[in-house]
């Protein structure tokens, strides 16, 4: 199946100029790139964003990372794309992200991990909708 996932290139990939260098590793992939911009979140934007995670100990340290500077936000689109941006991503901890995954090649740390992705079809829906409006998506 065809399917889109939305994904983010975090502040901390974008201050140290690995925009080029991860959609690179994305197009390498064959997925397609149908949707781009640079933001830089509000606090309540990135609190929206991460809702599922609210009341996490991790929570509050999340929204001030990911309100720091700008993020790339991205949709994707490509067979099973989800699982394949997940596997492209690697594990949330780079210590435990496989070689050659973007995370154990740029991640910092479990919170400064350089990129996001959609986990599952219900959430790539809900993401894309967050940050992109229809006529901002180009299918081809
Ligand atoms: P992301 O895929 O954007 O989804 C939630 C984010 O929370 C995750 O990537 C990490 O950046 C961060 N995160 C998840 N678990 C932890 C944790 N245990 N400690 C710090 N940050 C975390």
């Amino acid at each position: 199946t065809i399917e889109r996932t939305f994904s983010i290139v975090k502040p901390d990939a974008v201050e140290r100029n690995l925009i080029g260098a991860i959609y690179q590793r994305i197009e390498s992939a064959g997925l397609k790139i149908i949707a781009a911009k640079m933001v830089h979140l509000s606090e309540d934007k990135a609190k929206g964003f991460y809702a599922e995670h609210e009341g996490k100990p991790f929570y509050d340290d999340l929204v001030a990372f990911m309100t720091s500077g700008p993020v790339m936000v991205q949709v994707l689109e490509g067979e099973n794309a989800i699982a394949r941006y997940r596997e492209l991503m690697g594990k949330t901890n780079p210590e435990e992200a496989a070689c050659g995954t973007l995370r154990a090649d740029y991640a910092q740390s479990m919170r400064l991990n350089s990129v996001h992705g959609s986990d599952s079809p219900v959430s790539a829906a809900r993401e894309i909708a967050y940050f992109f409006a229809e006529d901002e998506i180009c299918p081809r």
